[in-house]
């Protein structure tokens, strides 16, 4: 059994959390972007090919206190790195440190670095460590004086699914769009309208997730590679997760941009992502948006920050407000960054998140219809 951690964006974790109990994992332990949970080496496959809000999977190899350097060394030399490294692999090490009294990342980096090169050369009697075979990334973290080393599982971060290398202006991290259709309560029957839909990530987030259609199943993770894993168990659970792929559901997604280049590349990413059939995109100005009753407003409107002017963003929340806010939607849920964001929509949201968006601080505004969902 391994101790593992998943981590998030903050405003996720709880979101995180359900997902890693509703897998079936157990002894799940919430922290600020952190859920810990523990995992055999099939749980490090199942993590990483179905959790759709998690950015990185990671073993947790060790926690201890290091207060200073020398408590850092020490505790990095202690660990069993035989267990998790070959002495051909390359291990970079990498991390960061908040509310702590070691404050330099690049000192800690290299202390952490030497402590494992020195343990190695111990463990497998040997001066030199080639570092030319499997790469295992270490990551540490220090919060509140306390180090955790963890070995990557995941590789590139999980909101690469594979189906969006185009890119247009202002994308949406695909784990951010996944936590906005689980507060949405997306279901295999919804219909979810994005009329800001750029690269289409939240109509084919939410067509994903009616389909029950795992989000890694068609990416590389970094742990197949390793000996403790490997690419087998991934396959096996590749495989499982193809067998509970839903094709009877009636779902459809709905996504509009007034870029008519942008609309191209969501048609060509919903394609790539296996939902190309529940999923329709057109040129359309959001203004002109009549909701389809009972159906999901799912959207990221442009913040004035990477598009437009913040202005012309309060301009065109306060039009597209006056056009839905007295819809015949079931739910409108919009994510904006727009300090006055309610007065200029026209509408108290009913409930609020705070959520990141990148680098940027969100809100998600989730506006609910009193017509209440029958089941
Ligand atoms: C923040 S981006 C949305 C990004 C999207 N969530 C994604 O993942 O790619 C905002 C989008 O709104 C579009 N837009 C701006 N003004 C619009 C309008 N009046 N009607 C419809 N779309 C508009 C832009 O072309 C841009 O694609």
């Amino acid at each position: 059994m391994y101790r593992l951690v998943a981590t998030c964006g903050f405003g996720l974790e709880s979101v995180l959390a359900y997902e890693i109990r509703h897998l079936g994992f157990e002894e799940v332990e919430v922290h600020d972007g952190r859920i810990f949970f523990d995992a055999d080496e099939y749980g490090i496959a199942i993590a990483n090919i179905w959790l759709r809000t998690a950015e990185r999977v990671l073993i947790v190899l060790d926690e201890y206190p290091a207060p200073d350097f020398d408590a850092l060394y020490d505790g990095a030399f202690s660990s069993d790195w035989s267990s998790v490294l070959s002495s051909g692999d390359a291990f970079p090490v990498k991390g960061y440190s908040l509310n702590s009294k070691l404050t330099s990342i690049p000192a800690c980096q290299s202390v952490l670095k030497k402590a494992i090169v020195e343990k190695m050369k111990a463990q497998y009697s040997t001066q030199f460590l080639p570092e030319r075979g499997v790469e295992k990334k270490i990551r540490f973290s220090i919060v509140k004086d306390i180090c955790t080393l963890m070995l990557d599982t995941s590789g590139d971060g999980l909101h690469k699914r594979g189906y969006r290398p185009l890119l247009n202006e202002a994308p949406i991290r695909e784990t951010l769009a996944a936590g906005m259709t689980d507060f949405a309560r997306v279901y295999d029957d919804s219909t979810v309208v994005d009329p800001f839909c750029g690269s289409g990530t939240i109509v084919i987030e939410s067509a994903m997730r009616a389909m029950n259609l795992a989000p890694g199943l068609t990416r590389a993770f970094a742990a197949e590679e390793y000996d403790i894993v490997g690419k087998e168990i991934f396959d096996e659970v590749r495989s499982e997760a193809r067998a509970q792929i839903r094709n009877d559901v009636s779902f459809r997604g709905i996504g509009s941009d007034i870029d008519g280049s942008a609309v191209r590349i969501a048609s060509d990413n919903a394609q790539r992502a296996g939902v190309g059939h529940l999923c329709s995109f057109s040129v359309s100005d959001a203004r002109d948006l009549v909701p389809e009753a009972g159906s999901l407003i799912i959207t990221n409107p442009p913040y004035g920050e990477r598009l437009s002017s913040p202005e012309e963003a309060e301009k065109l929340c306060a039009d597209f407000g006056k056009r839905i806010v007295n819809g015949d939607q079931r739910g409108t849920y919009i994510i904006s960054s727009l300090p006055d964001f309610e007065k200029h929509f026209g509408k108290q949201a009913s409930r609020r998140r705070k959520l990141y968006n990148g680098m940027i601080p969100c809100q998600l505004f989730m506006y609910f219809s009193e017509k209440k969902r029958q089941d």
